[in-house]
């Protein structure tokens, strides 16, 4: 069992007896903890350390062992391998892995190299994260139609606003036919898919090459345009997604109305879900499931999952009394229903808070947004952020002159 404060340890390893090996050096050695999750497989957490085995593709390996560890999800690295090509090993170190075991294994060699681990981590105990960790904002609708790719775009500008200038990216999380481009106007060439197909090789550069650049300022990360035979598994948009929070402030999700998969891994790791829906009855049906279905899923209280009220008006049949009763939570935000605005901006292919600047529905967008906003002890209203230093990444030869 894990016990508190002890070396997490995730292994990926193919060869059998390797893995058995490494195991049993890690066992003998006190205070670490083999987590049994497959890597590959499940969404990812973090981990103090991963043990690699490079196999026959030794790019690939040594790739993903990359954006693992910029992504924060491992911090340290062994690798293991039968090849002893240096070349490989060059590369190996050249990420900064702690160690490359040559096989056949000698087990004092790992012993060693786990007690340094401890040594290190006990040294640097109290010292904090200093890896940027952008906020995930994900909104979710209760139904279609109620406005969650509204809400979603018009935070995603809003937040563009904030003190600091901070980077945005907004993730249409469709698995097709996203609608985030639809409301930019914008027509993008490239969709996660390239990435999760390709998730070895994702770097800040990648990365970079497939977002779209929308003239406000946001990032966007379409969702595939063409029906894909591939099965999409959740763990490499897991991972994107963290590999994101390293170079974006904020990266809002629009998760559509569809509790698959893909987006209850996607919950696991948001810091925010905002719930949208309008106040009608089947909407406030669906909100309770949703709600109950998220407890379930482990999504933990209150201030980590709020309400917003669209299209309201205020002589609704629902009243927003009623609906909170009914839902036995506060309904945190309500935007207004402008429908005259809202056709206008559609019909000039913009979003609806770049043209209603001043009107009701500008100024809620803008309040919303700031409910993120940093307060002097770099904690965020509603969230449990820490803003730390700037990111690893030289983000200005990226995002150059951002706002227009
Ligand atoms: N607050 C609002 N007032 C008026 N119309 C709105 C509002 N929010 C969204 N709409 C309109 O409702 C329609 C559906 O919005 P959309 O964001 O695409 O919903 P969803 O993503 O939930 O399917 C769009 O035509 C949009 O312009
Ligand atoms: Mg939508």
């Amino acid at each position: 069992m894990k016990e508190n404060n002890s070396i997490t340890v995730i292994l990926d390893i193919k060869n059998q007896d390797v893995w058995e090996e490494i195991k049993n050096a890690i066992s003998s050695v006190e205070g670490f903890h083999v987590c049994d999750k497959a890597l590959r497989v499940q969404n990812p957490g973090t981990y103090d350390l991963l043990v690699m085995e490079i196999g026959d593709e030794p790019q690939k390996d040594i790739q993903f062992a990359n954006t693992l560890k910029t992504s924060g999800i491992a911090r340290d690295i062994f690798f293991t391998s039968s090849n002893t090509n240096p070349d490989i090993l060059i590369e190996a170190l050249r990420l900064g892995a702690k160690e490359f075991f040559i096989q056949p294994l000698k087990k004092e060699e790992v012993k060693k190299a786990l007690l340094k681990i401890k040594g290190q981590k006990e040294g640097k105990k109290g010292e904090g994260d200093s890896v940027k960790k952008g906020k995930i904002i994900n909104v979710f609708g209760s139904k279609g139609g109620v406005g969650t790719t509204t809400v979603a775009v018009n935070l995603a500008i809003s937040l563009l606003e904030l003190e600091g200038s901070p980077s945005v990216a907004i993730v249409d999380l469709k698995p097709v036919f996203g609608e985030v481009p639809v409301n930019l106007n914008i027509e993008p060439a490239f969709s996660w898919l390239e990435i999760t197909k390709n998730i070895s090789r994702l770097d800040p550069t990648y990365l970079m090459s497939i977002l779209y650049r929308h003239s406000s300022g946001i990032y966007v990360l379409p969702s595939p345009t063409e029906l894909t035979d591939l099965a999409i598994s959740p763990q490499p948009l897991a991972t994107l997604l963290k590999f994101m929070q390293t170079m974006f402030d904020f990266i809002v999700i629009d998760s559509g109305q569809s509790l698959d998969q893909i987006s209850q891994a996607i919950t696991t790791i948001s810091d925010k879900i905002f719930l949208v829906c309008v106040l009608n009855l089947p909407c406030i049906i669906n909100l309770k499931k949703l709600l109950d279905t998220l407890k379930k899923l482990g999504c933990p209280d209150d201030e980590h999952i709020g309400i917003i009220a669209n299209r309201f008006h205020r002589n609704s049949d629902i009243s927003l009394k009623e609906a909170e009763e009914s839902l036995k939570k506060k309904i945190s935000w309500s935007i207004p229903n402008a429908y005259k605005i809202s056709m206008s901006a559609t019909n000039q292919g913009k979003p609806v808070c770049t043209i209603a600047q001043g009107t009701e529905i500008g100024k809620k967008f803008k309040e919303l947004a700031h409910t993120f906003s940093l307060n002097n002890n770099g904690k965020m209203h509603g969230g449990t952020l820490k803003k730390t230093e700037k990111g690893i990444f030289p983000l200005s030869s990226f995002f150059g002159q951002r706002k227009v």
